[in-house]
C-alpha cells in the first residue's frame, strides 16, 4: 500500500507483478498448438520464481488467467486449468521447501472444486513461509475484484458492522483480494502489448510499468534483471515534486 514520499527506486522493486503475455503467439509462430506455449510459459514461471530471492524481489504477482480468458476455446481453457493443477501438484513440494508463500487472487466460485482444493491446500501448506511471496491471479479481473470488494463492504454496512462514513482507502484495500500485500512497484508485460488488461487497477496507482517485446516463453531471468536495473534509474515522485 502507498505510504507517500519520494523514492529514487535505488532499493529496487520489492514487488514485481507480471502480465505473462504471448504464449499463444509463441506457439503459433512455430506451428505448435497454443497449449504448448502455455506449457513453456509454466517452465518460465518456475525459473523466474527461483530467481526472485537473488534479485531481491520479496513479492511476485503473476497474471495467469483473467476473467475474460473464459471466452477462449473450451480446449484451451481446460488445458490451462490442467496446467494449473499440474503446476500445483508438481511444484508444490518445491515451493514449500524453498520458503515460498503462495496466495491466489481472483474469484474462486467459477473454478472446479478439485482445483480450488489444491489452491487452498497450497496456501495452507505455505502460510508460514516468507522467503518469497508468490501471488497467482486466476480468474482475476480488476473490476471484478473491486465489485466483489464493494459487495462485501455493502453487506457489512447493511449488517451494521461498518459505517459508510468510515469507509476509507484502507477499508477498500482490506476488502480487496490483495489485502495485506504491498502494492506492486514494477509491472512488466511481455510480448509487446502496451495495456494493463484489468490487472491490479487499484494497486497499480503508483506502479512503474515496463512493456517488453519478448514473448513470455522466451522471457529470461536476465531480461527481468535488466528491467530491475532500469527501475533503479527511475525516480518515483508519487505525485510530489523531486527532492
Ligand atoms: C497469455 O498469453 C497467457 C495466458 C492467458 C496464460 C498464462 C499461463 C501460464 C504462463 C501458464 C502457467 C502459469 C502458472 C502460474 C503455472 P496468450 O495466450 O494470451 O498469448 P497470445 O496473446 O500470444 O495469444
Amino acid at each position: 500500500m502507498y505510504e507517500g514520499g519520494n523514492s529514487s527506486c535505488s532499493e529496487g522493486p520489492g514487488h514485481v507483478a507480471i502480465i505473462m503475455d504471448g504464449n499463444g503467439r509463441w506457439a503459433e509462430s512455430r506451428g505448435l498448438p497454443r497449449l504448448h506455449g502455455h506449457r513453456r510459459g509454466a517452465d518460465r514461471v518456475r525459473e523466474i520464481v527461483e530467481a526472485c530471492p537473488e534479485l531481491a524481489i520479496s513479492h511476485l504477482t503473476l497474471f495467469a488467467f483473467s476473467t475474460e480468458n473464459w471466452n477462449r476455446p473450451v480446449a484451451e481453457v481446460s488445458g490451462l486449468m490442467r496446467l494449473f493443477r499440474r503446476y500445483i501438484k508438481k511444484e508444490g513440494a518445491r515451493l514449500v521447501a524453498e520458503g515460498v508463500r503462495v496466495r491466489f487472487i481472483g474469484g474462486r466460485e467459477r473454478l472446479a472444486d478439485d482445483l480450488r482444493a489444491l489452491m487452498a491446500g497450497l496456501e495452507k501448506q505455505t502460510e508460514r513461509n516468507n522467503r518469497l511471496n508468490l501471488t497467482v491471479a486466476i480468474n482475476y479481473g480488476g473490476r471484478d475484484e473491486i465489485l466483489r470488494a464493494t459487495r462485501r463492504m455493502a453487506a457489512a454496512v447493511l449488517a451494521g458492522d461498518l459505517s459508510a462514513d468510515d469507509i476509507s482507502t484502507a477499508t477498500i484495500e482490506d476488502h480487496l483480494d490483495t489485502a495485506g500485500l504491498p502494492d506492486p512497484d514494477l509491472i512488466v508485460r511481455t510480448s509487446g502489448e502496451c495495456r494493463v488488461s484489468g490487472f491490479l487497477p487499484w494497486q497499480s496507482a503508483y506502479a512503474e510499468f515496463a512493456f517488453v517485446d519478448t514473448r513470455w516463453p522466451d522471457f529470461t531471468v536476465e531480461q527481468l534483471a535488466a528491467q530491475i536495473q532500469r527501475f533503479g534509474q527511475r525516480e518515483r515522485r508519487f505525485g510530489a515534486v523531486a527532492g
